[in-house]
């Protein structure tokens, strides 16, 4: 894809050394200081058609066993977004009988709550000889990255799944095949307001170091 007004570098020629590491105290903050913006703090303006392709470019840039990209995206701005919105209300009445006036309402608005969405779809071959599992990791690997590239750029964003990715009336409305998945909708454009810090986990409980036993 030839891209306009790029902001990240080209990739290179196929075959060109590339470095190992690329020791950046920005890209140390970008990771370190991440936040998600909260999907009612999202507001215009968002990406446009040739930045939005250019994120999603080097979004895909992860580790991808046997490069079988087992990845698509759609991609969700203007008009388009009300659209879903209203065939989602609709997937909603018929595959629960006991959504409330307040989750219709909810699902109305869930496209229109940031100027671009993008739907990530996990497309594994289950054919193939890497597992499944490790295709659908690439693809969460991907939904971050996409949101990092998206950070870098200067937007804002958010990672939702909600009921509409699990939901067999929208995989057919989005024209999911038989074994993809929705790995998550990644909602982009400008913070309203800045996020605060949230509660970290306790990390002692979650590095451990292997011990040989002893003999
Ligand atoms: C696969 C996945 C699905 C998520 N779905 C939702 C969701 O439906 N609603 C929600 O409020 N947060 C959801 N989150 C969490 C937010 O994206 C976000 O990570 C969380 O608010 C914490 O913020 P942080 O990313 O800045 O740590 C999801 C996260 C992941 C990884």
């Amino acid at each position: 894809m030839r891209l306009m007004a790029s902001i990240f570098p080209p990739a290179p020629p196929l075959g060109t050394p590339m470095l190992p590491t690329r020791p950046s105290p920005e890209a140390r903050q970008l990771i370190a200081l991440r936040r998600s913006t909260s999907k009612r703090g999202l507001i215009t303006p968002g990406p446009d058609r040739t930045a939005l392709d250019e994120i999603l470019t080097v979004a895909t840039r992860v580790p991808d066993h046997r490069r079988l990209a087992p990845w698509r995206f759609l991609v969700f701005e203007g008009d388009a977004r009300a659209d879903f919105n209203a065939k989602a209300v609709e997937i909603q009445k018929a595959e629960n009988p006991d959504a409330t006036e307040a989750m219709l309402a909810d699902t109305a608005g869930y496209f229109s709550r940031a100027p671009v969405v993008v739907a990530v779809i996990s497309s594994p071959d289950p054919t193939h000889k890497t597992p499944v599992w490790e295709q659908e990791l690439s693809c969460g690997a991907l939904c971050q990255n996409l949101l990092l590239a998206a950070n870098a750029s200067g937007w804002a964003g958010c990672w939702l799944t909600e009921w509409i990715a699990f939901s067999p009336g929208i995989n057919a409305l989005l024209g999911l095949t038989e074994h993809e998945r929705i790995a998550g909708f990644i909602y982009l454009g400008t913070a309203k307001e800045h996020p605060q810090e949230r509660l970290r986990p306790d990390l002692s409980a979650k590095i451990q170091r292997w011990q040989r036993e002893p003999d």
